[in-house]
């Protein structure tokens, strides 16, 4: 058992003293001293053995122990400062190499163009209220005196979620072809005097240059006793000029939609050529940019206000389209398609 004991310890001596690197120096403390490792196979058989020669061997089993546990320690602080060395030898990082920059990011054009005019119209005292994207057929179209054989309904224009289109099924789900439900849920859910801007995402069944399945409006509501077109047209002026710039001109032309009478759509005066004509103006110098008009007394009956006992005004404007004329942009498509190189030139 002596010889045993000897003979591990010198080739322990060897095996340590050989050692390269720390998980190999783990490997043999396991094997030495590890539980079931060489050590502990060895003092197995110490049970058969006479007290004395117990004793004896017990003695020698622990200055063998200690010395395995002192060669480990010692192959342990060679093999770090042999590590730290070769650190040291090693070729200096470069201090001067410039780093992996991050670009930082920015709003895409058209969330900073929706929040820009929203701010433009808070500032004038309007509120600012958000509207379902998915829709009641109800609020959509019926409540906003669209006529049943309306063309906006067809599939081709309306996203169908629910419902029979065909039936003209006024229990129908659509995603919203714009903002101006939020007219209707505003005006059942707070008494006059209102004044909101809903600014949002629509769906219309349409793919161009100049259209995309999915864009934003804001739609703008006021109503009181005895507002006039008088100030619908002083209030989109202000937006105009606080937004394009003072040096802006105006122009409002008649026009149709089913929730205004009268209805009209407001022209700006073209930037790019300050209103001479040019390509982005068609050479018209004007650049159209909403529709609005006075509320339809249908559409305060739908609803529920009394008849005649107040009046106001709508608009709604497309905001890729306010983005397009602003920035010079000739396809709409552009603006959705994440490219970089074009979101960051803004
Ligand atoms: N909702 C109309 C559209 O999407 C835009 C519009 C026109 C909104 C006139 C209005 C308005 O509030 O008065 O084409």
């Amino acid at each position: 058992m002596q010889d045993r004991l000897e003979s591990l310890a010198s080739k322990a001596r060897e095996e340590i003293g050989r050692a390269q690197d720390a998980s190999g120096l783990e490997a043999l403390r396991v094997r030495y001293l590890g539980k079931k490792g060489e050590l502990s196979a060895v003092l197995g058989g110490m049970g058969k053995l006479a007290p004395d020669e117990r004793r004896r061997v017990g003695e020698i089993a622990n200055r063998v122990k200690a010395e395995v546990e002192g060669l480990l320690g010692e192959a342990q602080r060679r093999i770090a400062r042999a590590a730290l060395e070769a650190e040291l030898q090693a070729p200096p990082i470069d201090v001067t190499l410039p780093g992996r920059m991050r670009r930082p990011g920015r709003r895409h054009v058209v969330s900073r163009t929706m929040e820009e005019i929203t701010r433009t119209f808070q500032r004038l005292g309007f509120d600012v209220v958000q509207s379902p994207e998915v829709e009641l057929d109800l609020y959509n179209f019926e409540s906003l005196n669209f006529p049943a054989d309306h063309p906006a309904r067809d599939m081709q224009d309306t996203f169908y979620v629910h419902g029979d289109y065909l039936q003209h099924d006024p229990g129908a789900i659509v995603l919203r072809t714009h903002t101006s439900p939020g007219q209707i849920r505003t005006m059942l859910a707070r008494k006059p005097p209102i004044r909101v801007v809903v600014p949002g995402k629509v769906y219309r069944a349409d793919s161009d240059a100049t259209h995309t399945p999915m864009f934003h409006q804001i739609e703008g509501l006021l109503v009181d006793r005895k507002v006039t077109m008088a100030e619908l047209k002083g209030t989109l002026d202000a937006f105009v000029r606080a937004y394009f710039g003072a040096d802006r001109r105006t122009r409002f032309r008649p026009s149709f939609f089913p929730f205004t009478e009268p209805s009209g759509e407001l022209d700006v005066s073209c930037g790019a050529c300050a209103g001479q004509g040019c390509r982005l103006c068609k050479q018209t110098g004007w650049l159209e940019i909403l529709g609005c008009g006075m509320v339809h007394q249908n559409v305060f009956q739908a609803v529920g206000y009394p008849e005649g006992s107040v009046t106001g005004f709508a608009f709604g404007m497309g905001i890729e389209r306010v983005a397009m004329l602003r920035y010079g942009l000739d396809d709409l498509r552009s603006l959705f398609e994440n490219d970089v190189r074009l979101l960051e030139q803004f």
